[in-house]
């Protein structure tokens, strides 16, 4: 613990102290926008599949641009950062807005142009607002474990290219499909300044129902050390740089230092060796700025980790008495109403509460599982989903399944079903307190 502090410590100072110099520093107040005169140009709207893609199977419409972060709310920054912390928010803003090209490393294989492209609704940061918007991970039982079939391009597919004689599909002997619906990155830092041991200790605490509750431990590429997975829907990787690293190279396709191969489509290292004289940069990608000794992973990195969690709630009166309910029924016990940060070097994120609703573990759901095995999880287990922001969401679960909060609760299964059976057997006026409190978190 005390050497991943470090290393994250170490990291943490490095991006605040360099980042005085960063030639983004973009004001954050729309206000000082004008008052400056270097206004920002609102950013193009993403190319949504960009122009070269031969028919992408998920194609999403045109969306509108989106402006400046906003004072507060979501999309906005944590309260209380430095200026410094709050120039690195809004350099990295730019880049997970920026709309990648082959020239600056897009593809030759992905998924889309921009992380804001999946990461838009209702503010950078958040979800896709699409249904048809989602990522494909295929799989195949084999000797009654789960294979990914890296050597034919798994478990993520990449279903866009910039060369149209080559595209990633699905292959014939896959027997597991499964969507994936985009998480929400607001409050990211909060989540990951959560001590491992704290989240090993939900883990260890006895729970009524016959849950149980896994810490997913997992390698971790940005400090080199295993720690307690927390983002993703399987808790598959532990740290938001770790998180940057992988999104760059397996949605974007651009190369950086912690994922540094390129996806050949379906394997084929031959047809990759073709595509990849369409790409202007070879090499690592993601370059560090000669100004700042930043690159987009640490930058982007920068704007999740500074990002405000959903603003808090205000309770109704029918909202208390549904905040009562979702304790009695067993919500609360995968759903931990609030966990703790530990000592950080950024004040922001020291020692604060952080109301995610999660105990960050992963359960056996049952039937509401993806059959995919990532990170430490199983095809059977899925990490509680954080309920912070619910009612910013259009869709719900892991695949978007779920069009409203109801179907939702539903289909919880396995380690979840007994509370959801109790939800079953509300009446009407307290499952209308229920979701007005779930409405409200
Ligand atoms: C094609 C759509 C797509 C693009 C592009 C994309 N993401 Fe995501 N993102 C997802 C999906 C889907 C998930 C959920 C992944 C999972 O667990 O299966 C996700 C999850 C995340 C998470 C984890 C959040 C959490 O708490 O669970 C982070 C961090 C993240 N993305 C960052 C990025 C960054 C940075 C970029 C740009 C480099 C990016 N994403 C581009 C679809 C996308
Ligand atoms: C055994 C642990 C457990 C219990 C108990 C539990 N949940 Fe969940 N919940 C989960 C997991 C795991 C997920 C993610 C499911 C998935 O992968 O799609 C989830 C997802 C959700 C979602 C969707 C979140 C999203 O981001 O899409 C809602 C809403 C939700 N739970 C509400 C409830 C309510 C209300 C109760 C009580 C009736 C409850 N849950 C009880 C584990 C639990």
């Amino acid at each position: 613990m005390k050497l991943t502090w470090a290393i994250n410590a170490a990291a943490l100072s490095l991006l605040c102290a360099s980042t005085a110099s960063a030639q983004f520093a973009f004001p954050n107040q729309p206000a000082q926008v004008g008052q400056s005169g270097a206004a920002l140009a609102p950013l193009p709207p993403p190319m949504n599949p960009p122009p070269m893609n031969p028919p992408p199977t998920n194609p999403a419409p045109a969306q509108p641009p989106i402006t400046n972060p906003p004072a507060s709310g979501l999309g906005s920054a944590l309260p209380g950062l430095t200026a410094d912390q709050l120039a690195a928010f809004n350099a990295g803003n730019v880049d997970f807005q920026k709309v990648e090209t082959p020239a600056s490393g897009l593809g030759p294989f992905f998924n889309d142009a921009s992380c804001v492209a999946c990461h838009r609704a209702p503010a950078p940061g958040g979800i896709t607002g699409d249904p048809n918007r989602l990522v494909t991970r295929f799989g195949r039982t084999t000797n009654g474990q789960f294979d990914a079939m890296t050597e034919l391009g798994g478990s993520l597919l990449q279903n866009r290219s910039i060369d149209p004689r080559f595209l990633e599909t699905v292959p014939a002997s896959a027997t597991i499909t499964a969507q994936r619906l985009t998480t929400p990155v607001f409050g990211l830092g909060l989540i990951e300044a959560i001590p491992d041991a704290a989240i090993q200790a939900n883990a260890s605490a006895t729970k009524p129902d016959g849950v149980h509750g896994r810490a997913a431990v997992v390698f971790d590429v940005a400090s080199g050390v295993n720690r307690v997975g927390r983002f993703g829907w399987k808790a598959q990787q532990a740290t938001i740089l770790a998180f940057s690293g992988d999104a760059y190279l397996n949605e974007v396709g651009i190369t950086n230092r912690l994922f540094t191969t390129e996806n050949a489509p379906n394997g084929d290292l031959a047809k990759l060796a073709q595509a990849n004289t369409r790409v202007t940069i070879q090499g690592l990608q993601d370059q560090p700025d000669p100004a700042t000794g930043l690159s987009k992973i640490d930058r982007v990195t920068a704007f999740m980790r500074f990002l405000a969690p959903p603003p808090a709630p205000t309770l109704s009166n029918s909202a208390t008495a549904g905040q009562a309910i979702f304790t009695q029924i067993g919500c609360a016990v995968c759903h931990t109403p609030s966990m703790q940060t530990g000592p950080s070097p950024v004040a922001a994120l020291s020692q604060k509460p952080v109301r995610l609703y999660s105990d960050l573990l992963l359960h056996d759901m049952g039937t509401l599982n993806d059959g995919i095995a990532q990170g430490a999880a199983t095809g059977r287990e899925m990490k509680t989903a954080p309920l912070w922001g619910l009612r910013s969401r259009p869709l719900w679960l892991h695949d978007g399944r779920a069009r409203t909060i109801v179907d939702a609760i539903v289909a919880h299964d396995g380690e979840g079903a007994p509370s959801k059976n109790r939800f079953r057997n509300l009446n009407a006026t307290q499952r209308q307190q229920l979701l007005d409190f779930l409405n409200a978190i």
